[in-house]
């Protein structure tokens, strides 16, 4: 092996082997090493979000991964032109299904609580969902997603990955893209891959700024 192909680019960090060094780590990345991801960490990546926690154990969020360049390229145009969107090796798509968690509810009931806590699960989703419409319910979900998305980003991070949470797109166009359905609504999207910039260091309001204590 030559000395570059041992060598890390410059601009990755080394791993972070604690939430702390996670969080302090991350920032939006937007130029990325041009190598595909190995399936098994977007796998592991998508497991770790899937862990978040949600409401009732709803997990209404749903992940596409597209890696190829074709639609990889569609999908930037759908993004404003958002070039990182092409940049990366894949974008990973964070949306909500309210209307798929709820014909699916007994699946989320825990399978310690057997058939009593399946019946319970759908008399409980019924009550509270019943009555609203799609829209007013389909925000519930995406409260959920939104969640998912951020342990995402940690998760990607925590395995030596980057990227950029984005909202900067037409979502009825991304919904046309990846052929889903009207009624999903989208946390984001997540160009993500190895990063080759450093990014911004982070700009954040002081605690003292946000937090009041009683
Ligand atoms: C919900 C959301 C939507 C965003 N949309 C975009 C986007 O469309 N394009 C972009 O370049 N950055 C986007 N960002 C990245 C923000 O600009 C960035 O997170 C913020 O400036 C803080 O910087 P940091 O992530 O490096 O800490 C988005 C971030 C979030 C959380």
């Amino acid at each position: 092996m030559t000395q570059t192909e041992t060598q890390p680019s410059p601009a990755q960090p080394a791993q972070p082997s604690s939430i702390r060094d996670v969080i302090e780590s991350r920032r939006s990345i937007r130029r990325f090493v041009q190598e595909p991801m190995p399936e098994a960490d977007l796998r592991e990546i998508l497991r770790l979000a899937s862990l978040a926690p949600s409401a009732w154990n709803a997990q209404t969020w749903r992940f596409a991964v597209v890696q190829d360049q074709a639609l990889k390229e569609q999908l930037r145009a759908a993004a404003y032109g958002q070039p990182q969107v092409t940049d990366a090796p894949a974008v990973i798509v964070v949306y909500s299904d309210m209307e798929d968690t709820l014909s699916t509810v007994e699946e989320t009931a825990h399978p310690g609580m057997g058939d009593a806590g399946r019946t319970q699960q759908r008399q409980t989703f019924d009550g509270a969902f019943g009555s609203q419409d799609v829209a007013q319910r389909g925000q519930w979900g995406l409260a959920q997603a939104n969640i998912a998305f951020g342990f995402l980003m940690l998760a990607a991070r925590g395995l030596g990955y980057d990227g950029v949470p984005m909202l900067g797109f037409d979502p009825q166009k991304v919904r046309e893209l990846l052929d889903l359905p009207e009624h999903v609504q989208f946390a984001g999207i997540y160009p993500i891959g190895r990063r080759a910039e450093d990014g911004y260091p982070h700009h954040r309001h002081s605690v003292d700024r946000i937090t009041t204590w009683k």
